[in-house]
Formats: C-alpha cells, sequence, structure tokens
C-alpha cells in the first residue's frame, strides 16, 4: 500500500492535459456488451476501476485489451457467462452498468448487488425499477440480482429517486431499452455529458435515442447493434479537479482537453470565490491571487455543481476569508473528508447535508487517511495549500479515479513523493519529538474535578455496584 508525502505552499504554474472521463468509459465499456464484432475505444483513462471492469467483461465472455496505441478492444466472444460476482462487483461498484447490456442482448443477467460506500447509501432500486417495466423478472437472492426476460417490450418509465436523477441507473436502462422491441421514454433521466456520451455511442453503433441531455429520453428499440469506434469525452471532474488545485495553491494553471460547456457550475463557484477563469476552446487558463472569497455551494444532478466535486470546494472554501456552506443534495452524507481537513486545520461543521467551513487563513501538514476517490483527491490539494510536510495515507482510492495526478501536479510545481506506507517513511517534520511526546504531568492538586454529569454518573454507578 502507497502513502504520497506532500511538501505544500508551492503555486502551481504551467500546463496539464485532462485525460478521458472515467465516469462515461466504465458504462460505455459495458455497453460494448450489446454490439456484435469490435468495439474500438479511444480515451479511457489507465485507472484501477477500467482494470476491475475488464476482468468483469472478460467474465462475461469478452475480451477486453489495451492496443499498443493505448485504444481499448472490447469484442464479445461468448454470449454464455451472464454472472457479474461479488468479487469484482464489490470492488467497483459500477461494475453494476453490465446489468442492462446483458438483459439488452442476453435477456439474462446475474450481477452482485454493489457493496456499501463510504460516501453514502447506494441503492438500485431506480435500476431494476426501470429494467422490471422493460418487461425483466428480476429476483434477489443471496445478496445478487437474477434478472430474466423472454423477450424487453418498450415501456414510459420515470427514474427519479429522493435524490434526484441516478447516472449508472439511466445507463443501464438505455443500454437495454435500445434492444427492445417499440418505444420506450424515460422521465426523470440524468442529464450528466457521460450519459449523453453513451448514449452518442449506442446511436453510433445503430440505437435510435432523442432527448440525449434533456430529463426526457425516447428510444425505438433496433434488431441488433453494430460495433464503432469511439473516443470517450474529457474528464470534467479531473478538470474540475486541477482547477480547484490552482486556485487552492493561489497558482497559473493552463488546462487543456476541457469541454467549457461541462464546467459552467464548478466555473460559476470559482468565479465567485475570486478566481480568474477563462476558456479559449478546449483550454481553460485559471490564476488565483489572494484567499478565496467565501461562497454558498449545493451539490446537485447535472448541470448543478458535481457532487464528485464538493470535497475539493470544501477544501478550498476550507481557505476563505469568510464563512461558506457546502450542501450536498446528491450524497448528504459525503462528508467523510471534513475529519481529515481538520487535521490539516481547516474549521469545519456538519450540519446535517451541509458542511459549515469557517475559513481560516493557512492549514498546516499533518497525516491523513483517504476514505473515498473524491476525498482523497480534497486531501491532495488541501496538503498542497498546507504549510509544511503532509501525509496521506490509502491512496488506492485515488488511483482508482484518477490517472497519475501526482505526476500531473509534479509536472506543475507540486512536490509530491508516492512511497510505500512504512513508518520509515513517515517525514521527520511530522513525528512528535521526545519531550513533546511527554504529556505534562498535573499533580492530584491541579485535576480539575470531573464535569458535574460525570460525578452523577459515577455516584449513580457506585451505588448500583452497592
Ligand atoms: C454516478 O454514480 C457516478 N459514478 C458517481 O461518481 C457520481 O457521484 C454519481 O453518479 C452522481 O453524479 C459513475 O458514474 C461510475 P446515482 P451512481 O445513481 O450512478 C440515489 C465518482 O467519484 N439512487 O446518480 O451510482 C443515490 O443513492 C463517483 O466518480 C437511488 O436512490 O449515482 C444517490 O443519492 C462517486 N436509487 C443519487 O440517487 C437508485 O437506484 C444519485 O445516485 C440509484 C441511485
Amino acid at each position: 500500500m502507497d502513502m504520497l508525502v506532500v511538501r505544500g505552499g508551492h503555486p502551481l504554474r504551467g500546463t496539464v492535459t485532462v485525460g478521458g472521463a472515467k465516469n462515461a468509459a466504465l458504462p460505455i465499456m459495458a455497453a460494448a456488451l450489446v454490439a456484435e464484432g469490435t468495439t474500438v475505444l479511444h480515451g479511457v483513462p489507465e485507472l484501477v476501476d477500467v482494470t476491475t471492469l475488464s476482468h468483469v467483461l472478460r467474465s462475461l465472455g469478452a475480451s477486453a485489451e489495451r492496443r499498443a496505441d493505448g485504444a481499448l478492444e472490447i469484442r464479445v466472444v461468448d454470449q454464455q457467462p451472464c454472472l457479474a460476482d461479488y468479487e469484482l462487483v464489490r470492488r467497483m461498484r459500477a461494475s453494476v452498468c453490465v446489468l442492462g447490456p446483458l438483459l439488452g442482448r442476453r435477456h439474462r443477467a446475474c450481477v452482485s448487488l454493489p457493496g456499501g460506500c463510504n460516501i453514502g447509501h447506494r441503492p438500485i432500486d431506480l435500476h431494476l425499477k426501470g429494467l422490471r417495466a422493460l418487461g425483466a423478472e428480476i429476483t434477489i437472492e443471496r445478496g445478487y440480482v437474477f434478472a430474466r426476460a423472454d423477450r424487453l417490450v418498450g415501456a414510459d418509465v420515470y427514474l427519479g429517486g429522493s435524490f434526484g436523477s441516478t447516472v449508472t441507473g439511466t445507463c443501464n436502462v438505455l443500454s437495454a431499452a435500445v434492444l427492445a422491441e417499440g418505444t420506450t421514454t424515460i422521465s426523470a433521466a440524468a442529464c450528466e455529458p457521460e450519459v449523453v456520451d453513451l448514449g452518442n455511442m449506442l446511436i453510433a453503433m445503430g440505437a435510435r435515442i432523442e432527448g440525449l441531455g434533456t430529463p426526457l429520453l425516447r428510444i425505438d428499440g433496433v434488431e441488433a447493434l453494430n460495433a464503432v469506434e469511439h473516443t470517450v469525452i474529457p474528464d470534467r471532474i479531473e478538470a474540475a479537479t486541477l482547477m480547484v488545485a490552482a486556485a487552492m495553491t493561489r497558482g497559473e494553471l493552463t488546462i487543456e482537453n476541457v469541454r467549457p460547456a461541462h464546467l459552467a457550475a464548478v466555473t460559476d463557484v470559482l468565479r465567485v470565490a475570486g478566481t480568474r477563469v477563462e476558456f479559449h476552446g478546449s483550454t481553460a487558463h485559471v490564476r488565483m491571487t489572494g484567499a478565496p472569497r467565501p461562497v454558498d455551494v449545493t451539490a446537485l444532478p447535472y448541470p448543478g455543481v458535481p457532487t464528485d466535486v464538493q470535497a475539493q470546494l470544501t477544501a478550498l472554501l476550507a481557505l476563505a476569508d469568510g464563512i461558506s456552506v457546502v450542501t450536498d443534495k446528491v450524497f448528504p452524507d459525503r462528508f467523510m473528508h471534513i475529519p481529515e481537513l481538520m487535521r490539516l486545520g481547516a474549521s469545519i461543521r456538519r450540519e446535517g447535508a451541509s458542511a459549515i467551513i469557517n475559513g481560516t487563513p493557512r492549514m498546516s501538514g499533518a497525516c491523513v487517511m483517504a476514505s473515498d476517490l473524491r476525498a482523497s483527491a480534497a486531501l491532495l490539494l488541501a496538503a498542497l495549500a498546507s504549510d509544511g510536510e503532509s501525509v496521506i495515507r490509502r491512496v488506492y482510492h485515488l488511483d482508482r479515479g484518477y490517472e497519475r495526478l501526482e505526476r500531473k501536479l509534479n509536472s506543475v510545481g507540486a512536490d509530491i513523493r508516492r512511497v510505500p506506507d512504512d513508518p520509515d517513511n513517515m517525514p521527520q517534520s511530522l513525528q512528535l519529538s521526545v519531550d513533546e511526546q511527554s504529556v505534562p504531568t498535573m499533580d492530584s492538586s491541579d485535576t480539575p474535578p470531573p464535569p458535574k454529569f460525570l460525578r452523577h454518573a459515577e455516584n449513580k454507578e457506585a451505588t448500583v455496584r452497592r
């Protein structure tokens, strides 16, 4: 297991390039299962999650090989296997994206229910509701979803839930509906660019889809779909993460391979916070001098501020010159990064689905623990903006969703070293000296009396003991 040793305080300056979108690549890789022939995907990032899904596809009778030019080739060689097993789905919940394509083309699927997740409760009830509407018989037994359908028939489906639309749920229903008989409408469909990217690839394969990017999709089912070459859209979450990194370190970054339209909400927050953001074609120029201004932020389904950037913006606003409120309406519990940011000196209080951030002029290095993909990115950014050295442990979370992020950041002035997670690698500056370790002794006369409520409890207990 690795950890990152970060020496903070360096403004980032230079040019970085954004990779392909993880959250587009995963459903698109799964959708290759519906096509006849070899699907060739360009711009698929080299991530742990992509590797995991490649293993899932191979277990489902498909080949998934990276070509020398970096393209990913996926070809279905055997339609028989239909089990996405617990071990693989446990490793990556997005493996559930194979459910719709398997039902669409093979009319049967057995997919492990995704396990728990550090960002909150993540059911798939809406996925199953949509697939049942298309005629699938679905049962849940022994932790698995068993789905089968003699035939899939188009239907009107409503996919809205208590927290808005569902991104992978829309992908699953879309990937099944394209091969259903007749017309399907999906209301309250997710509008995320990643869903649009999947839809565009399916259309190139021969699917008939209208309304991509809007909450109402109309799909006219077809008999078969043919494999195509497709280039995955740039990762708007990585782009946003790099924009926040420039703002937090009060640097100046040129960020290439972005889609400005996908970054409107994050750009607005950064501009309100005082960051200069300009776009020239597919390049963003981000520059920050001085402390960010406080901003109230609410994470919402697209086109709102992405929940996947909430942790990074929370880290930024920890350095604002005032009080900000960050609310996550998509994953109300997605605040595991807060206690770790506080170890770096942030002053944040949880209030339900919100974080009240009392900005501080500076943060100082500490040893912190990553808990999930975007929290690890937020901690890395905070460490870059902190005085002195920090250590971020469990960086395997980061590797799931960012392709060599520390190399990209080091190329523009960061000082990040990836080392084995070993006490010998802990920086001297983070180790307590011997005399610091000796807790100051207090003689009994100095020991304050226990607080009244404790005294009461102790007396009560003593009474009971007697
Ligand atoms: C996708 O997850 C992304 N993952 C997530 O990114 C992202 O945070 C999320 O969409 C929201 O944008 C991939 O695309 C692989 P949802 P997904 O279904 O599809 C509730 C990252 O860091 N819900 O849109 O699983 C759910 O609990 C990851 O890259 C139901 O209630 O999210 C949540 O509150 C993390 N029932 C809300 O809807 C369902 O059947 C949105 O979830 C499905 C979801």
